[in-house]
């Protein structure tokens, strides 16, 4: 383990002052219903670390945060220290060198505790400093990496455009070369994090006539001389993470701030989602778990007919279901991860898992707020929260036909290969 992340877990194993009273409806876990014995001893230590934190820190403010559309910039800070905003870039850019398995259980754990939290580090950690770590110099990781690790500075990512979210390939901003300057022109749509971000990675035409081998990766610090900020989308769910346009207008960045080789954007955007789906299928596992922890704990104290509405059949029918999507889902991401960490393809893994755990996200959700009836559908109790929050994970980083698409357009490689 790395000594960063070794000293964080001791910190935190020797608590953040007493837990507080979590709000109606949230659950903390005393145990794991589900089994993990197989995780590595790190894995579960990190996990339990993950869940105190969003235990003590999220839960008792994801209701209030989301209210407010609010950037939970202290814990934000907080998990820096932990590590979990740089989890597999190595110690030597100040990360906390550990690997994507760890990554997928914080996201899930923190997501538990405050979805957007989930996303917010997911973003920094898979979409921003995946790419730099991947294809970035070694100045470039220095100068782009260190400063986000510690939670004081985030990234985002900037693909899609008001014209183009899934076909990522048309891309209509575009990047010109004047002199030692690129200048960058257009809109970027959706971006996760932009209003508290430090720094993108964005995509950009070169070279028109090239259609997506035209496309280019480019380092933009936040904020700079045109770009500028389009209003903050007001969502459904994910509510305290900020989401907007970036508008380029004659930006002006130095020609070293070109990622990877001229050309090469459209490969880098497809590899890093690829690991970014890791992110947000943990995310929506972290959602789902947090769904069925509040409909398990208010149908054994929920009395009809004489019992706990555990009792009945019909209960017990929807709590075996949601247990099934949750955990076949959980074990796709699972492997997705470690197909990444020891070095195999894992773009049709990555892509069945975001598929299965946003879909079992909403699927679960939905059965939760049934369950709990009128009580889930008031803002009282986080059923509804996690019904609005489960919905983007079927939608960002590839939405589930996208993903089908995937699936689809490996397996029928494979089978013809
Ligand atoms: N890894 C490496 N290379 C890949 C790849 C992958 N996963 N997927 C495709 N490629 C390569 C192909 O091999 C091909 O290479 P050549 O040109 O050398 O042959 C090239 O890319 C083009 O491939 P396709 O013809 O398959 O490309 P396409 O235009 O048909 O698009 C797509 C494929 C899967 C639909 C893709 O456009 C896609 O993933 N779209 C969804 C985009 C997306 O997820 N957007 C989310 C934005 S991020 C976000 O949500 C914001 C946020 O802040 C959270």
């Amino acid at each position: 383990m790395a000594a960063g992340m070794a000293a964080a877990l001791a910190l935190l194993a020797r608590g953040g002052g007493p837990a507080r009273a979590l709000p109606f409806g949230c659950v903390r876990r005393l145990h794991t219903v589900y089994q993990s014995a197989e995780l590595p001893e790190t894995h579960q230590m990190l996990r339990q670390t993950c869940r105190d934190f969003a235990e003590k820190e999220l839960m008792p403010l994801a209701a209030q945060l989301d209210k407010e559309h609010r950037f939970p910039a202290e814990q934000v800070k907080k998990m820096g220290g932990l590590g979990l905003l740089a989890m597999d870039v190595p110690e030597e850019y100040k990360g906390a060198g550990l690997d994507y398995l760890a990554y997928s259980i914080a996201v899930e754990e923190i997501s538990r505790g405050c979805a957007s939290t989930g996303v917010i580090i997911s973003v920094n950690n898979s979409l921003y400093l995946g790419p730099i770590l991947k294809f970035g110099s070694e100045e470039q990781k220095h100068k782009w990496i260190a400063p986000f690790t510690g939670g004081e500075k985030i990234g985002c990512f900037a693909l899609s455009e008001p014209g183009n979210g899934s076909d990522a390939g048309a891309a209509s901003t575009v990047a010109r070369l004047d002199g030692d300057e690129w200048v960058l022109n257009g809109t970027k749509a959706w971006i996760t994090n932009a209003w508290d971000a430090s720094a993108t990675v964005v995509f950009a035409t070169t070279d028109k006539s090239l259609k997506h081998k035209g496309i280019s990766a480019f380092l933009v610090p936040m904020p700079t001389a045109g770009l500028s900020l389009g209003k903050k989308e007001d969502k459904l769910g994910i509510r305290a993470s900020s989401t907007a346009n970036l508008i380029f207008e004659d930006c002006r960045i130095p020609k070293a701030n070109l990622l990877g080789q001229l050309g090469m954007g459209f490969k880098i955007a497809m590899q890093t989602l690829d690991a970014g789906r890791i992110g947000i299928a943990s995310q929506a596992l972290g959602i789902a778990q947090a769904a069925l922890d509040c409909a398990v704990d208010y149908a054994e104290k929920r009395m009809a007919f004489g019992s706990p509405i555990t009792k009945l059949q019909a209960v017990q029918f929807k709590l075996a279901d949601m247990a099934v999507a949750l955990e076949g889902a959980r074990l796709l991401t699972w492997r997705a991860a470690m197909l990444k960490d020891n070095g195999k393809p894992f773009t049709k893994e990555a892509a069945m898992a975001k598929l299965a755990a946003s879909e079992a996200a909403t699927a679960i959700a939905h059965q939760a707020i049934q369950i709990l009836g009128g009580m889930g559908y008031v803002t009282e109790m986080p059923a509804e929260r996690h019904y609005r929050d489960a919905r983007i994970t079927e939608i960002y980083e590839g939405t589930s036909e996208i993903q089908r698409l995937v699936i689809a357009g490996q397996l029928l490689k494979a089978y013809r290969s």
